[in-house]
């Protein structure tokens, strides 16, 4: 035996985390169960059924996927794939100027997006990042991963979830070694927009020496020219990332993309591994960013603005449903759920979704233990079949919980962590 010794061998902080959870591992995609907890796009990718076809006579309509080139690396730069995200980002809705290729690195999902940039510009031990909770988790699992401190200043309280901007300037003020803020806008799990000024605020910050980095993995549900991204033309100190998994329903060909500036793009491209972008995933994205494809994402995402809407005309309706507590601008709502007595209640939401997954195999956030959510559930916007389901599951789950007093589980601690340790 030699002497390797893994818990003094690897790192400390890799060593304390915990394995990436789901609640998929809990309540799996079986083709019963509907899915309303990871904000995925529930009418499915931004590809035409002839694009999807296996058909010959229909091959040419479809992404331009080279199987028998797959023998060969990937193309490192990917500028056309670039091109297409400037195209679709250039508004001129926030400046006259444009994003080049140049201003993009692309990844795989914002995830490695998010790691990148703490890479970029926090030295591990000794740097932190700046969180707004409630808010996405795996800025901190990065911050974790990378050993990067992590200064929180929640944002104000719901429905509106707005900036603290004065507790933010205050931290950067005082706290020298924030590199980094990671914002979310729309938020999740708020759902609301981060007003403009206030993302300005920060960046005017006079004495504070690093980035802003907005988040927008949702801003395609959003009204139009809410996206920042050219306004990083203006900024030499913002980065604004995207992700194809929402608006464009393509969660499993893992793109996400960062807009900035020249100078920091350049970074971001120079630490990447080579190939990180594998050719199907370019050429389903350049399909989906294409005509053909924008006119699907636009089509499905009617449907989702308007199955958004029948749920917030629905929800109220039921008995033992309170407020909303976020936002409109994305895919998924924050409800609270009430008590006998009417009061939101963290039990009855746990309680309510474990019922909804285990007796109705309907699947749903359970986010009661986040910052401002107390008692809330996080329901992804489904389509109009899925919808109409989780409204009457949720009316009768709400009922036997409440009406019919059911007991909570026993091992109610342990599956409220469980419930919430999941990133999505
Ligand atoms: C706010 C936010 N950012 C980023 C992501 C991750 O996106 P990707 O699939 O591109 O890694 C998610 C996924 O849920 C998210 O909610």
């Amino acid at each position: 035996m030699g002497a390797f010794n893994l818990e003094t061998c690897a790192r400390s902080n890799i060593l304390a985390l915990e394995p990436y959870r789901c609640a998929r591992d809990d309540y799996k995609d079986d083709g019963t169960n509907i899915l309303l907890d990871a904000n995925e796009n529930a009418y499915g990718p931004s590809l035409t059924a002839a694009a999807v076809s296996t058909s010959s006579t229909n091959k040419s309509s479809g992404p331009d996927i080279d199987f028998l080139g797959l023998h060969r690396y990937p193309d490192p730069h990917q500028r056309e794939l670039k091109q297409l995200l400037c195209n679709l980002r250039n508004t001129h809705y926030h400046t006259d100027k444009n994003i080049t290729p140049d201003n993009l690195f692309v990844g795989v999902g914002s995830d490695e997006a998010i790691d990148g940039l703490m890479r970029c510009f926090c030295v591990p031990g000794r740097d932190k990042i700046l969180v707004c909770p409630p808010t996405y988790g795996m800025y901190s699992v990065s911050a974790q991963v990378n050993d990067v401190g992590l200064v929180k200043v929640p944002l104000l309280p719901a429905p509106t979830f707005e900036l603290n901007v004065a507790k933010i300037k205050e931290a950067l003020s005082n706290e020298p070694n924030i590199k980094l803020v990671y914002l979310c806008s729309p938020g999740n799990p708020t759902g609301a927009p981060l007003a403009k000024g206030d993302i300005q605020q920060i960046l005017e910050h006079p004495t504070w020496n690093g980035v802003v980095i907005v988040d927008e993995a949702y801003v395609d549900f959003s009204p139009e020219n809410a996206s920042l991204a050219e306004w990083v033309t203006e900024w030499p100190n913002l980065a604004v990332m995207q992700t194809s998994s929402k608006g464009f329903g393509m969660a499993g060909i893992r793109l996400g993309s960062v807009f900035t500036s020249e100078s920091i793009a350049r970074l971001l491209n120079s630490m990447k591994a080579p190939y990180n972008i594998p050719s199907p995933t370019s050429a389903l994205a350049i399909y989906a960013f294409s005509p053909d494809g924008l006119a699907v994402m636009q089509a499905n995402r009617e449907k989702i603005v308007a199955q958004r809407e029948r749920l917030i005309r629905g929800l109220p309706k039921i008995k033992g449903v309170g407020r909303l507590r976020g936002g409109v601008e994305s895919n998924f709502l924050l409800y609270e759920l009430l008590n006998k007595d009417g009061q939101p209640d963290n039990t009855v939401a746990l309680a309510v979704y474990e019922r909804l997954a285990e007796n109705r195999g309907v699947v749903v956030r359970f986010r009661g233990k986040e910052h401002g959510c107390f008692g809330c559930l996080r329901i992804t916007v489904g389509t109009e079949a899925e919808v109409t389901r989780f409204l009457e599951s949720l009316e009768n789950t709400l009922a036997e919980v409440n009406d019919h007093d059911v007991s909570v589980p026993n091992d109610e601690e342990k599956k409220e962590v469980a419930a919430s340790a999941v990133v999505s």
